[in-house]
This record gives structure tokens, C-alpha cells and sequence, in this order.
């Protein structure tokens, strides 16, 4: 068969990304230009910001991904780009470049959820990794939990309340003045503490087993560090970091395992930034072990924003059929 070529276009929140992927799996370049860098200044992303450094550096990213993968245009089967979720403003870049490209150029357009893109990060270095596998998303912007029934076809059966979990390790770290993104922060610092010194509530919503609320134990932290200020305590801060992502973990952990129970389901993936996460990762080693199941995540330059990803899922969709046309557009809210 026929070895198909993807460019994969990535701008949906601070990461200027380009990557060539080979049959889904095999990643032939993959160059991110983050933006973090400026972002920090203000203690998180700005749209306005985050959408004119993408039009300042997509073109060179793409250039630099061809380049890197000794690709031309004439190689490129099709462009998949991420069309949402995520800020229009910067989403709305790739999603021109991309349409720009393929006008000029025919080469058939698959626009991509940028979601599906941070579940087919798992393809790309667990080459035995198929279908059906629950796989639980934890990012900056969306807690989800996802039974991947095929290539292409999910269904939702757990999402966030409130906050996202990668939303309470940056605001958590705010308040502790660890810094933006805090979620690698505060895992680092996390280390050096007690997980065990605080207890930071564990929440369970009433009639609804898979989904996940984290606005609670955020303010938890919030109100331990007021308490102690008021009595002159002083707070330790790894402890407090220790004590918030054993809770944040705990909480994720069995929410997975029941999951896996209830749906039937022997393999686990993690993805998204907080799929990184050191104590996460422990944590569902040491479960999955205990419940017999396999555990598959990506590494971290492919946990958080890259093209890869969504090339990876640009694939699985190109294969299904999907294309789109010079009409596609940036949808914010997009729905899986
Ligand atoms: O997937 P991602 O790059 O962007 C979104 O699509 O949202 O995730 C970024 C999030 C940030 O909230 C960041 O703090 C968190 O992932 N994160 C971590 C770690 N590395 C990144 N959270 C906890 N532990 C980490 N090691
Ligand atoms: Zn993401």
C-alpha cells in the first residue's frame, strides 16, 4: 500500500505548530514554537497576543516541518488542521493557512478536532495501541473521559463541571506563586512535600460517576492559604502542592478505573498537558497494574500542544473519508 503523507497545522491556543506525519503513526518532523514566553508576563494566555504571534510565525514553522521531513508539497496527501476547540482568533490562523495551502495547491483539506488530536498523540509511540480503549484527556482547557470505540469514534461518558484539571494546577500555582503554566511547577515542587499533609476535599457529583468538578478543591487551597495568613502561619508551599495533586489524582485515578469497569474496557490512555503530570502517571501505573490493565501515554512533547497529533488524527480521518472544503471554518466550542 501506498504510504500517506500528512501536514499537520496546530494554533488553537499558544503553540504555533507544524509537523509531517507518515500512515498516522510515524512522525517525520514535528517543530513547535511556543509562546509561553510572553504569555508568562501576564499569568496566562491573551488571545489578542496568542493570534498575532501565530500569523507572525506559521509560515516559518510550516517551512521548517517540510524541510525537516525533506517533504515537498508534491508529497502531501492532505492537510489536517485543528478547527476547534479553541480561541477563534488563533485557531482562525491555521485554519486560513491551511485553505490558503490547499487552494494554491489542491491538496485535499481534513479540518480536525483538537481534541481527537491529543487522544492520537497515543498512536504515535505505542504502535500496538488500537481501538476500542477508554482514554482520559486532561488538559489546560477540557477534562474528559472518552471511550474510543473506533478510529474516528468516540463517546463522552465523563467531563468537567467547572475548571478544567489543567486549569486548577495553573490557578493552584498562582496562588502558591509558583507562576504560569503552573502545572509542571507545581508537579516538580510537589516532590519536596507530604502529600498526605493536607486533606483537600475529593469530589464526587451525585448521580453522575464520570464527571469531575475541581473549582472545589482550588478554593480549598485558597482558603488553607488565607487561614494560615490569618493565624501567621506560614505556608508550605510543598506540602500544599503535594497534598492538591494527590487529591487532583486520586480523584482522576478512580474515576478511570470505574470507567474501565463499568464499559468493559482493559486498555487506559492518557493525554493531554497534564498527562505528564509525574504523579498522574504514577498513580495509573500502580492502578492499571492492580486492575490488569495496560496503560499507554505519550511522552510529554507530544502531551501538550503539537501538530503530530493532528496529523495523527488527520489520518484516521483522510482514511475514514472526511474532507472538508475552502468553506471550513474556526468553530470555538467545536463538539467531538
Ligand atoms: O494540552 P495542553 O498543552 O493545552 C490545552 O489544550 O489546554 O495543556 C496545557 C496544560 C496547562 O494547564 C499546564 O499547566 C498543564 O497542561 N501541564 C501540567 C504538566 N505539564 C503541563 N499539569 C500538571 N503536571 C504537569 N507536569
Ligand atoms: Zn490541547
Amino acid at each position: 500500500e501506498k504510504d500517506i503523507l500528512i501536514l499537520g497545522i496546530e494554533s488553537s491556543c499558544d503553540e504555533t505548530a507544524a509537523a509531517v506525519v507518515k500512515n498516522g503513526r510515524e512522525v517525520l518532523s514535528n517543530v513547535i514554537s511556543s509562546q509561553i514566553d510572553l504569555h508568562k508576563l501576564y499569568g496566562g494566555v491573551v488571545p489578542e497576543i496568542a493570534s498575532r504571534k501565530h500569523i507572525e510565525k506559521i509560515n516559518q514553522v510550516i517551512e521548517e516541518a517540510m524541510e525537516e521531513a525533506k517533504v515537498t508539497f508534491e508529497d502531501i496527501d492532505a492537510i489536517g488542521v485543528t478547527y476547534g476547540p479553541g480561541l477563534v482568533g488563533a485557531l482562525l490562523v491555521g485554519v486560513a493557512e491551511a485553505k490558503a495551502i490547499s487552494y494554491a495547491t489542491g491538496i485535499p483539506l481534513v479540518g480536525t478536532h483538537h481534541i481527537e488530536g491529543h487522544v492520537s498523540a497515543n498512536y504515535i509511540e505505542n504502535k500496538e495501541l488500537e481501538p476500542p480503549f477508554l482514554c482520559l484527556i486532561v488538559s489546560g482547557g477540557h477534562t474528559h473521559l472518552v471511550i474510543v470505540k473506533e478510529y474516528g469514534k468516540y463517546e463522552i461518558i465523563g467531563r468537567t463541571r467547572d475548571d478544567a484539571a489543567g486549569e486548577a494546577f495553573d490557578k493552584v500555582a498562582r496562588a502558591i506563586g509558583l507562576g504560569y503554566p503552573g502545572g509542571p511547577k507545581i508537579d516538580a515542587l510537589a516532590k519536596e512535600g507530604d502529600g498526605k499533609a493536607i486533606a483537600f476535599p475529593r469530589a464526587h457529583i451525585e448521580g453522575a460517576p464520570f464527571d469531575f468538578s475541581f473549582s472545589g478543591v482550588k478554593s480549598a487551597v485558597l482558603n488553607h492559604i488565607n487561614h494560615c495568613e490569618m493565624k501567621g502561619i506560614e505556608v508550605n508551599r510543598a506540602d500544599i502542592a503535594a497534598s492538591f495533586q494527590e487529591a487532583v489524582v486520586d480523584v482522576l485515578v478512580s474515576k478511570t478505573m470505574a470507567a474501565a469497569k463499568e464499559y468493559g474496557m482493559t486498555k487506559i490512555a492518557l493525554a493531554g498537558g497534564v498527562a505528564s503530570n509525574k504523579g498522574l502517571r504514577r498513580g495509573m501505573e500502580l492502578a492499571c497494574k492492580k486492575h490488569g490493565l495496560s496503560l499507554f501515554y505519550p511522552s510529554p512533547i507530544y502531551c501538550t500542544d503539537n501538530a503530530a497529533m493532528i496529523a495523527s488524527a488527520a489520518y484516521y480521518e483522510y482514511k475514514n473519508g472526511t474532507r472538508h472544503g475552502l468553506d471550513l471554518n474556526a468553530i470555538p466550542n467545536l463538539k467531538i
